[in-house]
């Protein structure tokens, strides 16, 4: 926050327009938005408080707690783990870098995954890979009567899944496990949902800094193809699904035709390929006979 001498006033007003001029300068897609939102964070208000005040001076430990942030963005930390916290269908949810940043497209499925499953009606549901918990805390918060088992191989991802499930008041419906997929897995569920590494490993290189230097690699790394993970979800399906319950997976674009052949071969049947608001393949739902 160079150009102005030291000591001077800054109030919210020039601290926006100034972080804003430099986030652009950064490249950052939506520099404004994104200073409000670390400046709100920063103040600990909301957003609406700094259009109100304009004119409220910053203390010199707010401008260097600011400046630290700030600093931090422009060198490509995502800015969900500055504020710790993201949004998912409605709820709040804290993050940390041990848990994947929740993507809109997994909000689509976990729409998909409430249409699956009866209100009304006791029904075991698993969450493979919870990361941070969106899919099985959303489930049972919206799902008065789903019980639910969360599993990762991530004990940092679970710590946080475990804090969210506390902060939406859904813990004593959660069983938090930690597993290898299916290997400490007992049961049989109505739904088995996943959103599970994806990405191809050769492609590893080719993702946004952002995403490859922060976010955790065992959250993104599919192995070869980018279907291994989802492989090894299949072996295991058979064993721990009820007759008639259901598969439903996220998966990246490209992957519909591997991983349904997948499916198919362990017995699955009405295997079927659904695309995103962007059209792209993103989702497999698959029933057990
Ligand atoms: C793409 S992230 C999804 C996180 C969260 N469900 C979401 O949708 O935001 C995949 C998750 O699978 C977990 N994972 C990776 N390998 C695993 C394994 N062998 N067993 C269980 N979980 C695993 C990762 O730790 C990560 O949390």
């Amino acid at each position: 926050m160079g150009g102005r001498t030291l000591g001077a006033t800054w109030t919210v007003r020039d601290i926006l327009n100034w972080t804003r001029t430099y986030f652009k300068e950064a490249g950052i897609v939506q520099p404004r938005l994104e200073a409000e939102i670390l400046l709100a964070h920063t103040l600990s208000v909301d957003r609406l408080h700094l259009y109100l005040s304009p004119d409220r001076p910053l203390t010199p430990e707010e401008r260097a707690r600011f400046r630290e942030i700030v600093k931090k963005r422009k060198q490509g930390t995502p800015l969900q783990y500055l504020v710790g916290e993201v949004q998912f269908l409605g709820l709040r949810f804290r993050l940390r870098p041990g848990a994947l940043i929740p993507r809109p497209e997994t909000e689509e499925m976990v729409m998909r995954a409430l249409r699956l499953l009866p209100r009304d009606q006791d029904t075991a549901c698993l969450d493979l890979g919870t990361g941070s918990g969106v899919i099985g805390i959303c489930l049972a918060k919206y799902l008065p009567r789903v019980m639910i088992t969360a599993v990762d191989t991530s004990t940092e991802a679970l710590e946080i899944a475990q804090e969210n499930a506390d902060l939406n008041q859904v813990s004593d419906r959660i069983t938090f496990l930690e597993s290898d997929w299916f290997e400490r897995v007992e049961g049989v569920f109505d739904l088995i949902v996943s959103n599970p590494p994806y990405v191809a490993r050769e492609e590893l290189s080719h993702l946004p800094s952002e995403v490859r230097n922060h976010e955790p690699r065992v959250a993104l790394d599919g192995g070869k193809g980018g279907v291994e993970a989802i492989s090894r979800i299949a072996g295991g399906v058979r064993e721990h699904m009820r007759r008639g319950g259901t598969l439903l997976l996220e998966i990246g674009d490209g992957q519909g035709q591997p991983v349904s052949e997948m499916l198919e071969r362990v017995g699955l049947v009405d295997v079927r390929v659904e695309r995103d608001l962007s059209e792209k393949e993103r989702f497999v739902i698959a029933r057990c006979p």
